[in-house]
């Protein structure tokens, strides 16, 4: 059976070159002016590479930033929920020209993309404040995605981008890193159909590992995209590596076989939240997935949104039809100690707060650094292990 469409078309665009072309740009971008991407440019140039921005062609102008902030819509009416800019102190050329992309996270900066400039336009105090108002829900400079996104400068570079690899991504994450067209062909060569996406950023406890297990039975699904998060994170956050291996070994323990399959995209966090959520759902479609699981807080940091708000904006915003993925929605899960198993709280009303196995993150960053595991209703114990040599590692390092 053909997968689920791609989102705003019916094919797969990724904007990699193939090895001819890439000689040909690589010999172009030596006589060509250069500029080094902030990382969140390079992020979205390794999304399009990868097809996962489908049906993008490349950066957004000043009118489709605005338009998309605001209305989570393109000017051609396109629906696509997050801007994806290319966002510099300067641009070295004038629209017309055409400018070599550099990639700002490998050493030497070696060319990453090459683009014709469509327009060299300056964002305005107000559309500023329109973009972090819309997309991150809060001016606060010390929100991370806020942050992120105002270092970069105010001058936007938009045109369509021939892209020419991944980054970092698939060297340091062979394993791990791949495209939205590499996933799709693995889901029909597991003859998987239903597929439900889980997204993450950290290490998979025993609450996320039973989402994942609920979603495939409620969903009647074939399989679990476990899909995390490669690129850029905001200090504190556990790299991808430790993150990875955990995940793997929890998989690879807990799940009977072709029932999951570990991947990751290269992208930078936003934590956005809502708006990140729906850009996730996007890109999930891309990947060939059905649904996405969305839990408690997701792509949320510290109290900026609601528990809930990246579910709700599915109903309150995002127009019928514009998605063909369904997300899964998700409440609080945790283990109960009267049931013996991990629940979402929903589907136990009779439940105090203390019947619950509950402890926030400071607290389980504190056991693991002390070589302490959380206790094994919250994590695998072989999760904790590897951890806890993280953290033993680092605290050893910093003291
Ligand atoms: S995220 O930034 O990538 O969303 P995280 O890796 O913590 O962060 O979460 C991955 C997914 O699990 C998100 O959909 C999130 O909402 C969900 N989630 C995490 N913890 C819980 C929990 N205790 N209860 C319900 N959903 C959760």
């Amino acid at each position: 059976m053909a997968l689920i469409a791609p989102h705003g078309a019916s094919d797969l665009r990724p904007l990699i070159v193939d090895n001819a072309r890439r000689t040909e740009l690589e010999a172009e971008a030596l006589a060509l002016p250069s500029l080094i991407m902030s990382s969140a440019a390079a992020a979205n140039a390794v999304m399009m590479g990868a097809g996962y921005f489908t049906p993008l062609t490349g950066y957004m102008n000043r009118a489709d930033t605005l338009s998309v902030a605001e209305h989570m819509t393109t000017t051609d009416g396109l629906f696509w929920p997050v801007p994806v800019v290319n966002l510099s102190e300067q641009c070295p050329v004038q629209a017309g020209q055409r400018l070599a992309l550099t990639d700002p996270n490998r050493e030497g900066h070696p060319l990453l993309a090459v683009m014709t400039v469509d327009a060299v336009e300056t964002l305005t105090d107000d559309d500023v404040a329109t973009i972090l108002d819309k997309v991150f829900r809060t001016d606060d400079p010390e929100h991370p995605g806020v942050a992120a996104f105002t270092a970069q400068g105010r001058t936007l570079i938009s045109g369509p981008i021939e892209v020419l690899n991944y980054s970092y991504f698939e060297e340091d994450f062979p394993e791990t890193f791949r495209t939205a067209m590499a996933i799709r062909a693995e889901i029909s060569e597991r003859g998987w159909e239903r597929v439900v996406a889980f997204q993450t950023r950290n290490p998979m406890h025993r609450a996320h590992e039973e989402l994942c297990r609920m979603a495939l039975e409620d969903l009647s699904a074939d399989g679990v995209l476990i899909h995390m998060l490669l690129g850029k994170l905001k200090p504190g956050d556990i790299p991808a590596d430790v993150r990875d291996a955990s995940i793997r070994k929890m998989v690879d323990l807990y799940f009977p076989p072709n029932t999951v399959m570990v991947t990751g995209y290269g992208f930078d966090m936003l934590y956005a939240g809502p708006r990140e959520a729906v850009l996730h759902a996007v890109f999930r479609q891309n990947a060939g997935c059905t649904h996405l699981i969305v839990g408690r807080d997701h792509a949320g940091v510290g109290s900026y949104y609601g528990g809930f708000d990246a579910q709700t904006i599915f109903d309150d915003e995002v127009p019928d039809g514009a998605l063909t993925l369904e997300v899964y929605r998700a409440d609080h899960t945790a283990f109960s100690k009267k049931l013996s198993r991990v629940v979402m709280m929903r589907d136990a009303p009779d439940h105090s707060p203390e019947d619950f196995v509950l402890l926030s993150g400071t607290k389980v960053r504190e056991m693991l650094g002390q070589g302490i595991a959380p206790p094994p209703e919250f994590s695998r114990p072989e999760v904790a292990e590897i951890l806890m040599a993280y953290y033993q590692e680092i605290d050893g390092t910093a003291a």
